[in-house]
């Protein structure tokens, strides 16, 4: 799955990211339909991105992406209002993205879900009767109460796991919710693009990844693997993960993605151990982009 939040807004570690004008993105949507990419991830939340999305379908209409879209905000004064709010926003959402349903919804917001997940599941089940989602799920962090949410009926959960953070293999929670039934989506697999940094300067305002940086690439050092191939080896080496979202901006970037993926190589049981053992002390700055 491609992530899409860099289709729509300033996004990610550098200081001033570019989003992609329309003619690249056309170029971009057109080489993922190409090469067989079917599912993108986006949400109401990153700007023009489903906007964006929808007027690309609009130009090939014989081609639809599948879409994993995400809601928040919603009115929860009543599970009526609730419901009415849901549909407007799924239906804004259809809209801007111009198909008739949404192939996966997701709360973009677990507190939102989690302040009432019983009637948040009685909605999303409203919209998948009246037809205007398929699947549904939520998108949370590691540190969210994510336990009560196993004996949920959702589909799916997406989460940010990397190389550097083995605590959702450590708490269990990869496992409990694999054997539950709901599939697991990792997102932030390249830490945002840290983890394909070749340096970062003492005076940039991330200088306090620099050490897990290089323990980083003394890793990869020894497996032979190159940065992202090694990142993205990582994740797809773990049984209880479904599928990837990765964020790309240009085209440039989705061929090396494209690159690393066919060339993926299952690291075994030990080699995943041993690779936890080196960062589970990682300073939490490192693996938590929301305090960057
Ligand atoms: N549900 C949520 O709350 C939530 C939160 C975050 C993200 N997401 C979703 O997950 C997607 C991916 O997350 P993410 O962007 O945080 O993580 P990511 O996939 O770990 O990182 C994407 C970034 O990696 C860099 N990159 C990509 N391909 C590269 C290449 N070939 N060579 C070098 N660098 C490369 C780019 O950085 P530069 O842009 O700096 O070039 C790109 O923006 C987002 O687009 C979004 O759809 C969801």
């Amino acid at each position: 799955m491609i992530g899409t939040a860099q289709f729509g807004m300033p996004y990610g570690i550098k200081e001033h990211p570019d989003i992609p004008d329309d003619n690249q993105l056309n170029d971009l949507l057109n080489y993922l339909w190409d090469t067989g990419v079917r599912w993108l991830d986006t949400a109401e939340g990153y700007g023009k991105a489903e906007q964006r999305i929808g007027t690309w379908h609009q130009y090939h209409s014989n081609k639809r992406f599948n879409i994993c879209t995400k809601v928040t905000g919603l009115d929860h004064s009543s599970r009526k209002d609730l419901l009415q709010s849901a549909k407007r926003h799924v239906i804004a959402c259809c809209n801007r993205l111009n198909v008739t349903m949404i192939d996966i919804l997701l709360w973009h917001s677990a507190d939102e879900y989690l302040s009432d997940p019983l009637t948040c599941q009685v909605i999303m089940k409203e919209l998948q009767k009246e037809g205007l989602i398929k699947l549904w799920g939520v998108s949370a962090y590691p540190f969210h109460n994510l336990m009560p949410m196993l004996s949920s009926e959702m589909d799916m959960i997406q989460l940010p796991f990397n190389i550097l953070d083995s605590r959702l293999i450590d708490n269990g929670v990869l496992k409990a919710f694999h054997s539950s039934g709901i599939k697991i989506y990792a997102r932030s697999v390249l830490l945002q693009g840290l983890l394909t940094r070749s340096t970062i300067s003492p005076d940039n305002k991330l200088s306090f990844c620099i050490e897990a940086l290089r323990k980083y690439q003394n890793v990869c050092h020894n497996y032979k693997r190159c940065q992202g191939q090694m990142a993205i080896d990582y994740v797809l080496s773990i049984p209880q993960i479904s599928g990837i979202v990765l964020g790309c901006r240009s085209l440039d970037q989705f061929q090396t993605l494209k690159k690393w993926i066919n060339s993926t190589e299952v690291l075994t049981s030990d080699c995943i151990e041993e690779i936890n053992k080196t960062f589970r002390q990682i300073d939490p700055r490192v693996i938590t982009p929301t305090m960057w």
